[in-house]
């Protein structure tokens, strides 16, 4: 472990083409090259696919999340075991999120006060609470390289005073966060800002937080149902809010499209559920748009999901097999479609970093918008 001695977490930008960034996050445990997006690894695993294959896919960092692992197998056991990257079989970076956010779409009987917030397990109803110092600990016996700040983000819609006083809650939790991570070389802790889809707000939160000071800064409660154009809109001026200096992760996002324009508007890192949830439920995103492999035209198709694609789903079966695996109930379905589809978001990753870098962004992203336009896929 002496790289883990020697090697600080640090952020370089390599190029910037109008405000899309492309650059480097250095750790520890590996290189994260940006624009990057992070596949979800929930409970300790991205569903369907072995690490390594994930891996295969070209990710550099996976997501874990403090609420799901903190209620099963519990943060503790994962500690004794060895951390989470043994634990897992994944020694590249993670990065995990607070909880609250997940809390307060998923636990029982939530009850929200300064000091935290206590709820009941989707699981089994048991009690817990989380505070900023409690998922500040969760994280470090995770072994996270990127730990969040513990947060809340109001459901929408909300009014504006809801949103204001939940904001400043999250900037003095902000606060908390930092102190009760204190000084951990080789992690970083990042500051999430908040604000809904008010400018002022938003400002508002990214100068609490830049005082504070983070390694890295995340935009939240965005992609909670306000819609493309609105949250483009806020895009236009959220990560110009924040450091130039500093990676900044739009957190929950999204389609490729989402993907794409987020990356235009200034933004380095993002996560969904988004492909390997729809890699379960038949649907693939393919450079033409989406395909819902379901669909009975697909049947007798011998053609692979996207001629285009190098992924193990592409080059080894037709796009009937897939239909018959999905309509069949098989476990395999789920396993190449997942793994298509991370491919596919690796693909679009890797294309806008190179146009980034060689001053071919635009021409990137109207190429990227026309193939989708092409008709029946
Ligand atoms: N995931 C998606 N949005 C958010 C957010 O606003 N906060 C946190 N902690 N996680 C998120
Ligand atoms: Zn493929």
């Amino acid at each position: 472990m002496s790289r883990a001695m020697t090697q600080r977490f640090s952020f370089s930008l390599a190029a910037t083409d109008g405000r899309a960034r492309t650059g480097t996050i250095s750790t520890p445990r590996g290189d994260i090259r940006t624009p990057a997006f992070m596949p979800v690894g929930t409970a300790a695993t991205v569903k369907a696919m072995m690490p390594e294959s994930v891996a295969a896919t070209g990710a550099d960092i996976l997501l874990g999340n403090t609420y799901h692992l903190m209620l099963r197998p519990t943060a503790e056991r994962i500690d004794r075991l060895g951390g989470l990257h043994k634990f897992m079989n994944w020694d590249k970076p993670i990065l995990t999120d607070s909880g609250g956010f997940q809390v307060m779409s998923l636990a029982d009987l939530r009850k929200l006060t300064e000091k935290g917030v206590t709820f009941r397990s989707h699981i089994d109803g048991s009690k817990h609470e989380l505070t900023p110092e409690r998922s500040m600990e969760i994280q470090r016996l995770l072994g996270s390289d990127i730990v969040m700040a513990f947060d809340e983000c109001p459901a929408l819609p909300a009014d504006r005073d809801r949103i204001t006083e939940s904001m400043r809650l999250s900037m003095r939790w902000a606060e908390r966060s930092r102190d009760a991570f204190g000084d951990r070389p080789g992690h970083a802790l990042f500051g999430i800002q908040q604000g809904g889809l008010e400018q002022d707000l938003r400002a508002e939160s990214a100068e609490a937080l830049t005082k504070i000071g983070f390694e890295g800064y995340a935009i939240g409660g965005l992609a909670v149902g306000e819609g493309q154009e609105a949250m483009f809109a806020c895009l236009d001026y959220a990560p110009d809010q924040l450091p130039v200096d500093k990676p900044r992760y739009l957190m929950g996002v999204g389609k490729p499209d989402d993907i794409v324009g987020a990356v235009k508007r200034g933004v380095d890192m993002m996560d969904c559920v988004l492909p390997s949830r729809s890699g379960r439920t038949g649907q693939a995103w393919t450079h033409r748009g989406q395909v819902n492999i379901k669909n009975a035209r697909h049947a007798d198709d011998p053609r692979p999901l996207d001629e285009t694609c190098s992924c193990p789903a592409c080059s080894n079966y037709s796009r009937a097999y897939l239909h018959h695996v999905f309509r069949s109930g098989e476990m395999i379905s789920g396993m190449l479609l997942t793994w298509h589809n991370l491919h596919y978001y690796q693909v679009i990753m890797q294309g806008m970093r190179d146009a980034i870098a060689s001053g071919t962004f635009a021409a990137w992203e109207s190429d990227f918008h026309a193939k989708r336009g092409e008709g029946d896929i």
